[in-house]
């Protein structure tokens, strides 16, 4: 059994927003956290480390988990992550920015899973948190591939529990609704969504909604709470919403109401209507 303290955390996409403060929390409340970025830089942070990690590449993560396993000797908790929002009409997504999106948002959970999961198994004990999001709950317009990349974790984190708990590990999801980070500075716009396309006006008008909602959001550190309290609990559920409540309980609404109500609820808000 691992002490509540003191835990071995590696994050992944810890440079800013929800990863970083996962990071700064976690470290300051005694954990060993090793934090990655696609760049790193030369400054460390205070009271934990920045690892190179491009969670599109297999090496790159496979040189980090081993830099941790080599300084440590285990890692107690993952928590994954690294991410970024693709937007645009899925008619206006190329193949290659599709491809991209799943290679960071799934693959890349993946990768890391496959890069820890030997030395979890070894020890008999493990947890990996995986960072979903509301858009894994409800297809979002716009954000289609985005919301995929979201619903698939969904499923891997579902699948993955059941395989990995006979080996002692857990598995969960953490689905934050908005949050003020950089994902929306960070935000890809499909090439093909701008002029000429037939979906800009809805487009732009529902990107402004996306965006005020984002900038309006909670602060990371809620999210980065929600991580520590089910870090240092009982058992993991399977899932934990974190954010504002009229977001959290849209998921509830999808479930309970008829589903052409909820779908026109949400064309409202993204200011679509039916022709
Ligand atoms: N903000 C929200 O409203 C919200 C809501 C629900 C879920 N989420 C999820 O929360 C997670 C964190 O996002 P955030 O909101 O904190 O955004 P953010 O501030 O843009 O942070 C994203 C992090 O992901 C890293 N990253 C991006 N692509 C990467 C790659 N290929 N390999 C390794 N790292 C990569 C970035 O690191 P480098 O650029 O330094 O490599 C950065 O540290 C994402 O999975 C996102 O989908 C966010």
């Amino acid at each position: 059994m691992v002490a509540v303290q003191g835990r071995v955390v590696l994050i992944t996409g810890a440079s800013s927003g929800i990863g970083r403060a996962c990071a700064e929390l976690l470290s300051a409340r005694g954990h060993i956290v090793y934090g990655t970025s696609r760049q790193p830089g030369a400054e460390a942070p205070p009271g934990w480390r920045l690892l190179e990690m491009d969670v599109t590449r297999d090496d790159s993560v496979q040189r980090a988990v081993d830099v941790v396993l080599a300084r440590e000797g285990r890692i107690d908790v993952v928590v994954n992550n690294a991410g970024y929002a693709l937007a645009g009409a899925l008619e206006d997504i190329s193949v290659e920015e599709a491809h991209r999106q799943l290679d960071t948002n799934l693959v890349g959970v993946l990768r890391v899973c496959k890069a820890v999961l030997p030395s979890m198994r070894e020890r008999s004990s493990g947890l990996l948190v995986h960072i979903s999001s509301l858009g894994g709950v409800v297809g979002l317009p716009f954000q289609g591939l985005y919301s995929a990349s979201k619903f698939a974790l969904e499923g891997l984190t579902e699948s993955l529990r059941l395989e990995v708990a006979p080996f002692g590990i857990q598995a969960t999801l953490v689905q934050p609704g908005d949050v003020r980070t950089r994902l929306t500075e960070n935000r890809v716009k499909a090439q093909r969504s701008g002029p000429g396309s037939a979906y800009q006006a809805p487009f732009e008008t529902a990107l402004r909604t996306i965006e005020a909602e984002e900038r309006a959001g909670v602060p990371p550190e809620e999210v980065a709470r929600t991580v520590l309290e089910l870090m240092e609990g009982g058992p993991v559920r399977v899932r934990y919403s974190v954010g504002k409540l009229a977001q959290r309980a849209a998921v509830l609404a999808k479930w309970v109401l008829p589903s052409r109500t909820f779908e026109q609820m949400v064309m409202s808000l993204y200011g679509l209507s039916r022709s």
